[in-house]
């Protein structure tokens, strides 16, 4: 197991093809440790947003840190399941710095939101599953990213919100889109409209978050469900989130291609062979991501 800072690693050798959102601040990538990366054996890795004196509120640099982790994570075939958490036990992330925010022109916030609705949307789109592991306030922008993930689990004190009308904005970390696509219009629209403030039960009611840790056992419930998702074909897993990625938002017929057109990606791998001779011989399948 390996621990390190978001901050500082090698850059990937084969780069991704930049999809810049305007004014990204690479230039911030050199700085504070604002994301600490675990790096575990099982292929699990471990992020924690680090501002706790500001409740992990997401300013320019640490989105940069951000986005540099997730193309690392594009060319890292050991990595397959992504947790994301916050420092200290008060917040998960609350939203935008607001600090950093008084300071911007109005391009410069227009650049933001570009910014960080873009580093969701990377998120979402990563090929392996992410977590969001929520040890606190979720709000804002912090409660967009946990959208962005494909699993979120709270602690029994998370407090989630997408709180934006009340600072005279909406959601732009793609929130007013993924929300209702998550719980319905209508349970979205009032949350939004109202800005009101939802606890880890009421959550878990409108299926906001697909489980509440046992007390102080937060990481741990995450940790348990990525060894499952470990556990499974990688191929399998990656192509199966596309295809619910994708599905939902296309019409009935090209969803089923979709889901057609991910099956045959699976067809000739090692793993489905294997998986098949492990059924036969009554043991576990070792998958190889082949
Ligand atoms: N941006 C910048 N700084 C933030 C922040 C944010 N989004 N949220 C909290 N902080 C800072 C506070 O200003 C405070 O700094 P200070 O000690 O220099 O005054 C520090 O973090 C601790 O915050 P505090 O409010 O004292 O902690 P709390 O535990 O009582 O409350 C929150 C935590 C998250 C409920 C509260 O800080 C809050 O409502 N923050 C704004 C969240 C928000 O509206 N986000 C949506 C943005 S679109």
């Amino acid at each position: 197991m390996t621990k390190e800072h978001g901050d500082g690693g090698q850059a990937p050798k084969e780069a991704a093809p930049p999809k810049e959102g305007a004014g990204e601040p690479e230039a911030a990538v050199e700085g504070p440790q604002s994301l600490l990366i675990e790096r575990r054996d099982d292929g699990i890795l471990v992020v924690t947003i680090n501002r706790p004196d500001r409740r992990n509120a997401l300013d320019r640099h640490t989105l940069a840190a951000g986005r540099k982790l997730i193309r690392d994570i594009l060319y890292d075939r050991s990595a397959r399941v992504l947790i994301v958490t916050g420092a200290g036990d008060k917040a998960f992330c609350a939203g935008a710095d607001l600090k950093e925010r008084e300071g911007m022109t109005m391009d410069q916030v227009r650049q933001y939101i570009r910014y960080i609705r873009d580093t969701f949307t990377e998120i979402e789109n990563l090929p392996i599953p992410v977590i969001a592991a929520i040890n606190g306030f979720a709000l804002g922008g912090g409660l967009e990213l946990a959208l962005a993930c494909d699993i979120r689990i709270a602690a029994p004190n998370a407090t989630l919100a997408l709180n934006e009308t009340s600072l005279g904005i909406i959601p732009g970390g793609g929130g007013t889109v993924r929300l209702p696509r998550l719980v319905g219009k209508g349970v979205a629209k009032e949350l939004i409209l109202t800005a009101r403030w939802v606890d880890a039960q009421e959550a878990m009611r409108i299926g906001l978050v697909n489980a509440i840790a046992p007390e102080g056992r937060l990481l741990e419930t995450a940790i348990d469900m990525a060894t499952k998702m470990v556990a499974n074909g990688p191929i399998a897993v990656t192509q199966a989130k596309y295809v619910i990625n994708r599905g939902t938002e296309l019409p009935l017929e090209q969803a089923l291609q979709t889901e057609s057109d991910a099956y045959e990606v699976c067809i000739p791998t090692k793993d489905r062979l294997e998986a098949l001779a492990a059924f036969k011989e009554k043991r576990k399948p070792q998958f190889k991501g082949e």
